[in-house]
């Protein structure tokens, strides 16, 4: 087989071309897909007992009726009937094409097979429906076309039905719970599963229900300039008496049809008729008959009500005729009834035509509307049609005639997102909206189902499946070219480089880009670089290749971003991918372990290097992915425990901490590594439970670690040694001494800087410990210009340093610390890191330092969610105690009592002291602010007594000032004005502009106070 990239002679049957790695075509394999479909087994009861007592003529007859009657819906609705076993009739909806409203196909279809085995007498159809995953081959005649294990639970459900009963799985039942009524059937016991199945008993469909769930009851959210686009047509159109044509174009769920339904509230004098384009069945000019039907409302009857709307009209009876329900005309005289009524109709009074999705309306059927908006004297006619952005590409020329306007739906922003939330899922907990705001990206109907979803309790954050099915429907349509080049940018990312596509399908792809952009699936965001239109789009692409073709593709971009300077994360990243999607498959052999290994090995230094940079999170999730692939016993293996631990101090759980660092040391004492085994017994003792029976007391850890890193000094391992420094200073740090941290921090800094090493840890934990050390702001503000000067060519400690800086200028009480936050955002940015972890919590610190509650209170819930999930304790108990202070100060009491009492409860070794010092505060502010002055005293004393251990100046001034005013509170102003007083000299020798103004307010007004 010759290779369609390099034109190398390849043996049959490989897969990859021996010269340039392209996938060679292999028919079967790349027509393979995977796929969410609906598939029904309806089986015939009572057949044997009829045989029984039936002639085999009669008997042949029956059930040539019974299959003739039940394939017509089953075809109607568009599904495939797949075989016959038996007597048993199985369909798919999905195949060939997935439609995006399958499962509702499916048991509209089901119903009517059952309704119409009823009409045939004696016998009885049961049935079964259930949605699933499959791998479906193209249409082969005579071959299975679907795999998964849906069919099997289709056909359980189907023996188990009732004769004349539909039984619907969970999973179809989810699907169409908007448009069916049922009820719970009981539980249906199936071989091989460990628990019974749900199973629903379908009674109906509501006939006028779409897809899937949509909901028009909710308010409006924005769209205030579309609307005036919306209202402003209506108006010209009756002033002018003219038609006018309003389309308005976007991505599914957008918000369309929800833009349109507001016609109706626009004047209450206006006729407004519906028309809904569907992607099959039917006649193409279906569309009209409901927008004419649309005059005669309820049981009315349509011929009277439209003689009635044609009064002396000499074609009304034609008209009627033409437009009846159920009658049998041809197209010419649907369009000559439709637009002769809509134009008398428009004649008379004001009519608003909205006409839905005309990216499914057939061209006859858009001729009929654009001759309609053609003739145009005398009539106040508003078309407005909805169509998604494909629809443009079809018809170029579409409203392009006089009085129109096309309105291009954009995103809603993550306000508008967060309104839209608090109506459809109220109970929506915070955190878990700012998620669907993030993953939803500005669509209404994915927030919607997202938002739902998390309502009903599900954990986690995946695809749900009716947008899934939305998705895929789109990607299915594609043709086939445009589809290869979708799948194949699914496996590189959301945003991905053209060449890569273009080396892994081995052709280029100019073409089907540009058409795909057309339909905005994808979007430019550089030069030779695309992203697709929505992250749900490319998960959903992703997920429609099977996994055995991704293994191979991912290992193709692996070796093609390998060629380009693709980094370490990413050529891991993939072949991490093809190692375990490989096992998964049980395809594990020496090619899997060669490539796991190599994967492992690259995200260990992507990880080493991501920890360099400061970037804990990320640079934990390389190092854990990396130790799931790295081989057992090896020094890699080793190295990544090692660096676990010591890039995740705050985020990796505690008993893993102590797991890892144990096995990490033996391990490396086995490869011969001592500055490894160092290290990692250096980071054991910075992991040490303070109690317990074997706890080292304080003065143990310190003396223990300075021991190794005596002897670490003389390995020659700068890494382990700087590493081993910070370790040294975050176990001083935590223990309250800010100074010491800043001299450890210095130290490793300089040992880092000496082997050319990116310190930005040794940075990070500088500037933490300056900021509350007793250093000046002054002092501490030279020194980090020092800094600068040294370091500051490397982007990501330039990014530290300004953010250091932006602390400081707040506390100094100077108007430029959001700039130079901001200076750092643009690094961060550079860098490729828009969010960075130490960037967010920078903010909210800086938020809490300037006394912008709100802001803090609103920034939390993300990061919190974040640390919880990553089981990151000890962080996650210091930002609850920085939020419990927020929500003290603005009043929120209850709250502040909450956060702070789970802050204490989830403190662990490693932040107890400025948990619980800044907790207690927040204890003592909340109890000062609901009058209870012996309770805050209490607590102010609590945070005293942990402050005070340490020399964490802000926190002790902050301290300081709560017990002042909780003595003022309970009328001993001498004891207050010592502490005031108290706090006013630490901050004042902090340099602490607002610290220092808050103690000087509360001195004068204990002065001026009586007694
Ligand atoms: N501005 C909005 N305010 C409140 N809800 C909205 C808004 N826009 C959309 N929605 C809601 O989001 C969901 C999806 O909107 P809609 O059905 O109008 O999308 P669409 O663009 O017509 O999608 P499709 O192309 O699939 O028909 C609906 O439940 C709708 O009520
Ligand atoms: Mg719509």
């Amino acid at each position: 087989m010759d290779c369609p990239r390099c034109g190398r002679e390849n043996p049959a049957g490989a897969r990859f071309c021996n010269a340039c790695g392209t996938v060679l075509a292999d028919p079967g394999a790349a027509r393979e897909v995977r796929k969410t479909v609906t598939v029904l087994f309806c089986d015939v009861v009572g057949s044997t007992e009829l045989a029984s007592r039936s002639d085999p003529e009669v008997m042949r007859g029956v059930m040539a009726r019974f299959y003739a009657a039940i394939r017509e819906p089953v075809e109607r609705h568009g599904g495939t009937v797949e075989k016959v076993i038996g007597d048993a009739l199985v369909a798919v909806f999905g195949i060939p094409v997935v439609h995006e409203d399958d499962a509702l196909r499916a048991v509209r279809a089901a119903l009517e097979m059952r309704d119409a085995v009823r009409g045939l007498g004696e016998i009885q159809a049961r049935i079964g429906v259930n949605t699933g995953d499959v791998l479906a081959r193209d249409a082969t005649p005579g071959e299975s076309l679907v795999v998964g294990d849906a069919v099997n639970v289709a056909a359980r459900l189907e023996q188990a039905a009732a004769p004349g009963e539909v039984l619907v799985g969970e999973a179809t039942w989810a699907l169409v719970a908007h448009a069916a009524h049922g009820e719970l059937a009981p539980p249906v016991a199936a071989k091989g599963k460990a628990r019974p199945l749900v199973a629903w008993r379908l009674e109906g469909v509501d006939a006028a229900a779409r897809g899937h769930r949509r909901r028009l009851d909710l308010p409006m959210v924005g769209r205030d300039a579309e609307l005036d686009m919306l209202r402003w047509s209506l108006e010209r159109t009756i002033r002018l008496e003219r038609p006018h044509l309003v389309t308005v174009l976007g991505q599914p769920g957008i918000g369309k049809s929800r833009l349109a339904s507001e016609v109706r509230r626009l004047r209450a004098d206006v006729t407004v008729l519906h028309g809904h384009c569907r992607a099959t069945t039917g006649s193409s000019l279906e569309p009209l008959l409901e927008v004419a039907g649309g005059i005669a409302p309820g049981d009315r009857d349509l011929g009277e009500a439209i003689v009635e709307a044609m009064p002396g009209d000499g074609d009304a009876a034609a008209v009627a005729a033409g437009l009846a329900p159920g009658g049998a005309r041809g197209a010419p005289d649907i369009a000559w009834a439709a637009s002769r009524l809509i134009g008398t109709l428009a004649g008379a009074g004001t009519v608003a035509v909205v006409l839905e999705d005309v990216h499914w309306a057939d061209d006859l059927l858009l001729d009929v509307v654009e001759q309609l908006l053609g003739r145009s004297r005398g009539r106040a006619l508003l078309v407005v049609c909805t169509g998604r952005p494909e629809f443009a590409e079809r018809r170029p020329t579409w409203g392009s005639g006089a009085n129109a306007v096309s309105i291009l739906l954009e995103r809603l922003d993550a306000d508008q997102t967060r309104t839209l939330i608090s109506h459809a899922s109220p109970s929506l907990p915070p955190d878990r909206a700012e998620y669907v705001i993030d993953a939803a990206e500005g669509n209404p109907l994915f927030a919607e189902h997202l938002a739902a979803l998390f309502a009903e309790g599900e954990a986690s954050g995946g695809l749900p499946r009716s947008i899934q099915v939305l998705l895929t429907a789109r990607i299915e349509a594609l043709p086939e070219a445009e589809r290869e080049v979708v799948g194949a940018a699914a496996i590189v990312g959301r945003e991905f480089p053209v060449q890569a596509v273009e080396a892994v399908l081995g052709r280029p792809v100019d073409a089907e880009l540009d058409r795909l952009e057309g339909r905005e699936l994808i979007e430019p965001t550089a030069p030779a670089r695309r992203q697709f239109g929505h992250a749900l789009l490319q998960e959903a692409a992703y997920s429609l290749i099977p996994k055995r073709h991704r293994a191979e593709l991912h290992e193709l971009v692996a070796r093609w971003a390998d060629r380009n300077g693709g980094g370490d994360a990413l050529v891991g990243d993939h072949l991490g991918r093809a190692a375990s999607l490989r096992l998964e498959l049980g395809l594990a052999g020496d090619h899997a372990a060669r490539i796991g290994a190599e994967a492992g090995r690259r995200l260990l230094a992507a990880g080493r290097r991501a920890d360099a940079l400061g970037d804990p999170l990320r640079a934990t999730r390389l190092l854990r992915r990396a130790l799931e692939l790295l081989p057992e016993g090896g020094p890699d293996q080793a190295a990544a425990m090692v660096e676990l631990v010591a890039a995740g101090w705050n985020v990796v759980p505690f008993d893993e901490r102590l797991d890892l660092l144990e096995r990490g040391a033996e391990t490396a004492a086995a490869n011969g590594l001592r500055g490894l085994e160092l290290r990692a017994r250096v980071l054991r003792l910075g992991t040490l439970p303070e109690t317990g029976p074997s706890a080292l007391t304080e003065e143990e850890i310190l003396a223990q670690t300075k021991a190794a890193l005596a002897e670490l000094e003389q390995v020659d391992d700068p890494r382990a040694f700087a590493t081993s420094l910070c370790t040294l200073g975050d176990i001083e740090l935590s223990l309250g001494r800010a100074a010491a941290a800043t001299t450890a921090a210095r130290r490793a800094i300089r040992v880092a800087q000496a082997a050319d090493e990116d310190a930005v840890w040794a940075v990070k934990l500088f500037l933490y410990a300056v900021i509350e050390s007793p250093t000046g702001v002054a002092e501490a503000e030279q020194f980090l210009r020092g800094l600068l000067r040294e370091l500051g060519m490397r982007p990501a400690v330039r990014s530290q340093l300004a953010q250091g800086q932006a602390v400081l200028a707040i506390l100094r009480g100077g108007d430029d610390g959001w700039r130079l936050l901001e200076t750092a955002r643009e690094i961060e940015r550079d860098l490729g890191r828009s969010t960075s972890w130490s960037l967010r919590t920078t903010a909210v610190r800086m938020h809490l330092l300037a006394g912008e509650h709100d802001a803090v209170i609103r920034a939390m819930p993300p990061i919190l969610a974040e640390l919880d999930r990553d089981g990151a304790d000890a962080n996650a108990a210091v930002m609850r105690s920085w939020l419990a202070v927020a929500q003290a100060r603005a009043g929120d009491l209850a709250a502040a009592r909450e956060t702070a009492a789970a802050a204490l409860a989830g403190t662990t070794y490693g932040g107890s002291y400025e948990t619980g010092g800044r907790a207690n505060l927040a204890l003592a502010e909340a109890h000062l602010a609901d009058g209870d002055a012996r309770a805050a005293a209490r607590a102010a004393r609590d945070a005293a007594a942990v402050a005070e251990t340490g020399d964490w100046v802000l926190m002790r001034a902050e301290v300081r000032l709560a017990r002042a005013r909780a003595l003022q509170a309970s009328g001993d102003t001498a004891g207050a004005a010592a502490q005031a007083r108290g706090a006013l000299e630490l901050s004042r020798a902090k340099g602490h502009a607002a610290g220092t103004a808050a103690a000087e307010a509360l001195l004068r007004s204990l002065a001026g106070a009586p007694g």
